[in-house]
């Protein structure tokens, strides 16, 4: 059944009149046409989907529209500030951190979690945070070496 809810996404207050059970990744990318958060597995453990609520990395394939009711959600359509990248997501253009880019947007903003949470990561917190985010080309190297740059 359709509610009103409210949250802000990417820094813009939105009331949306939808099922309060949809996932967040659907809303996103069907009813906001935002598609740079990905669809991986559907089932909380690629990262694909990875968005920011309140600050915090959240995957929104489990994620419920109604639990964002209130929060603020960042996707990695609002991540720049204007022309200039945000810091993880210049590193990554730095370091060549992708190769095919399907798992980048949820790299990118576990990766800006992460640092949200820890702003002085050590090598291995980062490996232990990246831990979950799979990357099929196998970039996860410089992936790595990006988040260190950024975090630096
Ligand atoms: Fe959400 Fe894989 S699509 S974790």
């Amino acid at each position: 059944m359709a509610e009103t809810i409210e949250f802000r996404l990417n820094g813009k207050n939105i009331a949306v009149e939808l099922d309060a059970s949809k996932t967040l990744l659907w809303v996103l990318r069907t009813h906001f046409n935002l598609t740079g958060t990905k669809y991986g597995c559907g089932e909380g453990y690629c990262g694909a989907c990875t968005v920011l609520i309140d600050g915090s990395a959240v995957r929104s394939c489990i994620t419920s529209l109604g639990e964002v009711a209130g929060k603020s959600v960042v996707t990695i359509e609002g991540l720049a500030d204007g022309d200039k990248l945000h810091p993880v997501q210049q590193a990554f253009v730095d370091n060549d951190a992708l190769q095919c880019g399907y798992c980048t947007p949820g790299m990118i903003m576990n990766a800006v979690g992460l640092i949200n949470d820890n702003p002085n990561p050590t090598h291995e917190d980062i490996i232990w945070g990246m831990e979950n985010n799979l990357c099929r080309c196998g970039a996860h190297n410089r992936i790595i070496e990006a988040i260190e740059t950024a975090a630096a």
